[in-house]
């Protein structure tokens, strides 16, 4: 039984390699996993707004404070030339426009930090106040998206 588990585990892994050797570079791993994070805590405050789940005021302030917490890293290691999605198509949706239009995308990003920090002093005044702050957060993202995020794969 377990002479068979392990011929048959190592012609599975001779099968994987070729999945593995087109490995997604870590800087986009890494990119895109900030971008869901950042999706999951804009969805509880976006969530909220639209009445689609209870306006807690706690739960608010740490969704909105995580978010300007994202929105400070320095992302310079995420973005290195060469890992735009015509370089490496389906594996990124980075648009090329992100290295051609440098610095504008930071300008998306300052927009996306301001929205995050008004959003972050509004979270834990009530939910009308929330819902005041929630456009802004929203059109930031979609800013950057419209902008430097191509289609799906
Ligand atoms: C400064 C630009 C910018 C801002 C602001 C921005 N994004 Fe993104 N986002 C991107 C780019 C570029 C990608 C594509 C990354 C890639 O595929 O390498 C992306 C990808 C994503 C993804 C897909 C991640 C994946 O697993 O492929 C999600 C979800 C996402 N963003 C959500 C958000 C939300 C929600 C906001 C606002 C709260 C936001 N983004 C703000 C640029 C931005």
């Amino acid at each position: 039984m377990l002479t068979n588990f392990l011929k048959i585990s190592a012609a599975v892994m001779v099968l994987a390699s070729p999945v593995l050797a087109q490995d997604v570079p870590a800087a986009i791993k890494a990119r895109e996993g900030l971008m869901q994070i950042n999706a999951l805590n804009a969805g509880v405050l976006f969530g909220m707004a639209q009445g689609k789940r209870d306006y807690d005021a706690d739960a608010a302030k740490a969704a909105a404070s995580n978010i300007v917490l994202l929105a400070s890293i320095n992302q310079m290691n995420l973005w290195p030339e060469g890992t735009d999605a015509e370089a490496l198509p389906g594996q990124t949706r980075a648009l090329p426009a992100i290295w051609k239009d440098y610095p504008d995308i930071e300008e998306k990003s300052k927009a996306w930090l301001a929205a995050a920090q008004a959003a972050e002093a509004a979270a834990g005044n009530g939910l009308e106040a929330l819902q005041a702050a929630i456009p802004a957060l929203g059109a930031s993202c979609k800013g950057c998206h419209d902008a430097y995020r191509g289609p799906g794969s």
